[in-house]
């Protein structure tokens, strides 16, 4: 059978990208290999799926080529896909920092995406999505993609590449867009764990010890910082604070936690001065959880009172506290991550249509590629806005 376009898995970016091109009256064969589509999406924001950021923008996103999503992040914004939820009715709120999430649930989500992908059918276009298919071949012949899927054939000008990348393989993710990619000569910025949690070992296995333990900090790495909670967990550092910053995270690296953001960078001398019969350990239970606070006072080592302790060693510690050093001995891997940071370089792609410039008609969208958003509903909106980038060129 013949069709203006296959795409290549019915997640987030897939069902979009199926759906704007249907309305544009193509008739789009959509192949999942799941029982059923979007399963990211229903799980995704504890089930309320934070489907977007409003404030999302270039800055947002890593990208061994950091340009990239600024068009189509501008074609198709936060706004364009908010009014689209509430054409359908579907409540919703802002949670914190711009990240608009469903008042009831992410299944919304998905019936509207399903139901926008049958409004197709208005448009003289068609969706044509199937489940459970497993794609063995993609061929390229005479600028035609001829696709095998449960033994049978599929042709299409256009193809899309939208199977996600492989964070939580448990869910069904794989690196089959890295496959393709290699298939079509298109090269590979080495995908890494993102939005995951950190491991400790070393001198720092004592601070998993405090499993279980919170703090409103601020984690830094280069010129990357993040003011959110971090937690303690039985194998290191979790949060959203240090899942922000894992994505900047490199092996071997350190990363920097500021446990006192509010703090004045000399409250430890002015507290000598103001409460000189007081502990760092009281000082710092007055901000921090009781076991972080008495472990970060045993760790850096001053007993007496901060009166009389000498200025030389506050000011170490105030500095110590401002930028606690960490060096994680790994992350939780793929098995854990939310995100996977690099993919499909997107040197090779065109930024305003997402297609491969040297394979016409074969684009790449969504998570496949090199583009990753902080958490807060930024990597749905890379994916609506790439679906739709390409949806327009097809
Ligand atoms: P996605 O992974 O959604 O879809 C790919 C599809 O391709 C899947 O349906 C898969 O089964 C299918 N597929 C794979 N291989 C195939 C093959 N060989 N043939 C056919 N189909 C194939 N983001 C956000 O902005 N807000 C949030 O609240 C959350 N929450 C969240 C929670 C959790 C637990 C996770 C793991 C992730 C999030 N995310 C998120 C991230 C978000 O889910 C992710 O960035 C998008 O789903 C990416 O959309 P894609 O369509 O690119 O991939």
């Amino acid at each position: 059978m013949t069709y203006d376009a296959i795409i290549l898995g019915a997640g987030a970016a897939g069902l979009f990208c199926a759906a704007q091109a249907g309305q544009r009256g193509k008739r789009v064969l959509l192949l999942e290999r799941a029982e059923k589509p979007g399963k990211k999406i229903l799980i995704s924001g504890g089930g309320r799926c934070n489907f977007t950021n409003i404030g999302a923008g270039p800055a947002n996103y890593l990208s061994a080529n950091p340009h990239f999503s600024k068009s189509a992040l501008s074609r198709y914004t936060p706004r364009d896909f908010l009014d689209l939820i509430e054409s359908y009715g579907i409540a919703w709120h802002e949670k914190t920092l711009g990240q608009l999430f469903c008042d009831g649930s992410a299944k919304q989500i998905v019936a509207m995406l399903l139901e926008e992908c049958v409004k197709a059918d208005n448009a003289g276009g068609q969706v044509d999505l199937r489940c459970d298919e497993h794609v063995t071949e993609v061929a390229h012949e005479d600028g035609c993609f001829i696709v095998t899927s449960n033994g049978a054939h599929y042709g299409a000008h256009n193809l899309v590449i939208a199977v996600g990348g492989p964070s939580i393989p448990k869910m069904g993710a794989t690196g089959y867009a890295y496959d393709l990619a290699r298939q079509f000569g298109l090269k590979i910025v080495e995908p890494r764990p993102a939005l995951v949690p950190l491991t400790l070992g070393g001198d720092d296995v004592l601070f998993r010890d405090l499993s279980g333990v919170a703090a409103d900090v601020s984690a830094h790495h280069g010129k990357a910082s993040f003011r959110e909670a971090a937690l303690f967990t039985h194998r290191g550092l979790s949060g959203p604070s240090i899942l922000q910053i894992s994505s900047y995270w490199r092996n071997g690296e350190a990363i920097g936690i500021d446990f006192l953001p509010e703090r004045d960078v000399n409250w430890l001398l002015d507290a000598k001065q103001s409460q000189p019969r007081a502990t760092i350990k009281a000082l710092l239970k007055e901000s921090l959880p009781d076991r972080l606070a008495t472990t970060l006072s045993e760790r850096l080592g001053i007993d007496t009172d901060v009166g009389n302790a000498t200025d030389k060693s506050l000011r170490r510690a105030q500095e110590q506290l401002s930028r606690w050093e960490f060096r994680p001995n790994g992350s939780e891997g793929f098995a854990k991550a939310e995100v996977t940071a690099g993919g499909i370089d997107t040197k090779e792609l065109s930024s305003k249509t997402m297609e491969a410039k040297k394979v016409p008609g074969l684009y790449v969208i969504g998570e496949a590629a090199d583009v990753t958003g902080w958490l807060g509903g930024y990597n749905f909106q890379w994916a609506w806005a790439s679906g739709w980038a390409a949806a327009q060129a097809m």
